[in-house]
């Protein structure tokens, strides 16, 4: 009898398997059969086009565009800029990442005010998200650049210390930390691979290929919104957009991607 049981329970167990496995392939192949029928095409563009013309058109209070912002490599100079994120900027006395360099160009430059913008950081249901858009926009001009973030300054070491440092906290109602989701290989939850993010060729994958456009939500999602988002799965009180842990995590995946060749806005599940 006792074996019998054993038996049908093995037998249902591997079905379970074969249906997970099952699950698994198809929702890739969905996603591949998705790109293909794109081809050359990605929806990603749409966002691109509306960022360059937020970053080329004068707006805001002061009704100037966004020639005065300086990613990193000179006042607006957006090709391969985003492959040097995030950076220390001495004007800000801060390590910023690209949405939160965005911000204070649109603070400071255009006048914008901060607490509207943030409002509709991921859009609004009403409004669609303008630093989405520019985000878009710019990681698109680092397209087939090499990943290749300094830590040489202190204030950048430190990003890099407390983002290196974030990732291992175990915290939250589960004790997870990023490392319990994403420091081995082969792990997944309800069916998704998750990326290990700590070996060079995981971390180059996984950061490359952000942000991207989700077919599930039929948006773009940049960095922030991947990070926001992974500490809700984790149950984390909301992280803050442009806050130094955010960045600082953004630091640490960076500099774990070094060497790898930008291919974002990509299309994602
Ligand atoms: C409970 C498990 C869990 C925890 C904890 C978690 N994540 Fe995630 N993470 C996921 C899942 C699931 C995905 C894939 C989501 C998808 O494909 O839609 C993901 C995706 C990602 C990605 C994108 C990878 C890619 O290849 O697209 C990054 C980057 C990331 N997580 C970073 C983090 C960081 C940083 C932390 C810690 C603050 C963290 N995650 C904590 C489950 C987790």
């Amino acid at each position: 009898m006792k074996s019998i049981y054993g038996c049908i329970r093995g037998l249902l167990l591997a079905a379970c398997c074969v249906t997970l496995a099952w699950a698994q392939s198809s929702t890739e192949e969905a996603i591949a059969e998705y790109r293909a029928m794109f081809g050359d095409e990605n929806p990603a563009e749409l966002w691109q086009i509306r960022g360059e013309e937020l970053w080329t058109t004068p707006r805001g209070p002061k009704n100037v565009a966004l020639a005065g912002c300086d990613l990193g490599l000179g006042a607006g100079i957006v090709t391969g800029a985003y492959a040097q994120l995030p950076r220390w900027f001495e004007d800000t006395q801060r390590v910023q990442d690209l949405e939160s360099r965005l911000v204070s160009c649109l603070t400071d430059l255009q006048g914008l005010d901060e607490a509207e913008l943030l409002k509709s950081r991921f859009g609004d249901g009403a409004k669609k998200s303008d630093l989405e858009a520019l985000t878009a926009y710019i990681v698109a001009a680092s397209r087939g650049h090499t990943m290749s973030v300094s830590i040489a300054h202190p204030a950048a070491q430190a990003a890099y210390d407390l983002g290196h440092g974030v990732f291992y906290y175990r915290a939250g109602p589960h004790d997870f930390s990023c490392a319990t989701c994403h420091g081995e290989s082969g792990k997944r939850i309800r069916l998704q691979v998750l990326p290990k993010l700590l070996d060079p060729v995981g971390a180059r994958y996984a950061y490359t290929s952000w942000p991207g456009y989700r077919v599930s939500q039929g948006e773009l999602r940049t960095m922030e919104w991947r990070l926001q988002d992974c500490f809700r799965q984790q149950r984390l009180p909301q992280l803050r957009y442009g806050s130094e842990v955010a960045i600082g995590l953004t630091m640490f995946l960076a500099k774990n991607a070094e060497g790898g060749i930008m291919t974002a806005p990509n299309i994602t599940r």
